[in-house]
């Protein structure tokens, strides 16, 4: 049994990957693994879907969430689980909209970016926004080069590294009427937006820049101990996914 065994709704209100051991899984690395760090914390969640992790960041003691997801529908979901599980309605807000027009001029003490940095090609941006928010504590859970293509982590401090750079951010398109992908945005043509999947060390070179250091979830050792969520969670247990954390230096 996990978290969201006791909240099934979950499970039919999405049709992103809303797999009971995928959503358990992913509850050790984003919530239970950091309940200390969301007790009593104003906690934006980006990319907020149908408030899967807005629930359980607040029943991991948050003192309030917010979330912010551009499409209507899946806000909608998740206004009547809340109500459905009986969440005070002081202790959320669930915005309609886009993640980088909602950032603009906000403070939170955490904020949770999951499932939606590889659903962008705009990452500093991203970043910097999240950073003037305040907050002390981010949580990325995203998409990341495949092992067999990532290049070596280098020991340089060389700002403009020339050969074996391992920062790289590798294209891809979404379609933008899939659910799962990125919303229709200004650099959308024929129902396609670009996107990026960044490197591990993209990601913590870019944490270091705005002043954060990394840490990452053992996804390794995790699947030992649950070897029953491997085959919901491939791209975790293929190296091609994974959870960072990101402390305020
Ligand atoms: C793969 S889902 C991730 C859902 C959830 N956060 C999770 O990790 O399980 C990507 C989400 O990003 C949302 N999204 C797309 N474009 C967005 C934008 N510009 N601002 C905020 N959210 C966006 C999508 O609507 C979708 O709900």
């Amino acid at each position: 049994m996990g978290f969201f065994d006791d909240f099934s709704r979950f499970f039919q209100t999405s049709t992103t990957s809303p797999l009971p051991h995928r959503l358990n899984g992913r509850h050790d690395a984003i919530i239970a693994r950091n309940a200390a760090r969301l007790a009593g914390k104003r906690v934006l969640d980006i990319a907020s879907h149908d408030g899967r992790w807005s629930f359980a960041a607040l029943k991991a003691g948050a003192a309030h969430v917010t979330g912010i997801e551009p499409r209507q529908s899946l806000v909608d979901n998740a206004r009547q689980t809340f109500e459905h599980y009986g969440i005070a309605s002081d202790a959320y807000a669930l915005h309609t909209g886009d993640a980088f027009e909602f950032l603009r001029k906000r403070e939170f003490d955490v904020v949770l970016c999951l499932g939606y940095f590889y659903h962008t090609i705009r990452h500093a941006e991203l970043l910097d926004l999240i950073e003037r928010t305040g907050a002390g504590f981010i949580v990325i859970d995203t998409e990341i080069t495949a092992p067999q293509d990532a290049l070596p982590d280098v020991d340089s401090t060389d700002p403009r590294l020339v050969f074996g750079n391992p920062y790289g951010i590798q294209l891809v398109r979404d379609q933008v009427e899939d659910q799962q992908m990125a919303f229709p945005d200004a650099l959308t043509r024929n129902g396609y937006t670009l996107a990026g999947r960044t490197s591990r060390a993209a990601i913590r070179y870019m944490a270091d820049h705005f002043g954060f250091r990394t840490d990452e979830f053992d996804w390794p050792a995790h699947f030992r101990e649950h070897p029953e969520q491997r085959s919901a969670m491939v791209d975790y247990d293929e190296g091609w996914r994974s959870t960072f954390y990101l402390d305020r230096r």
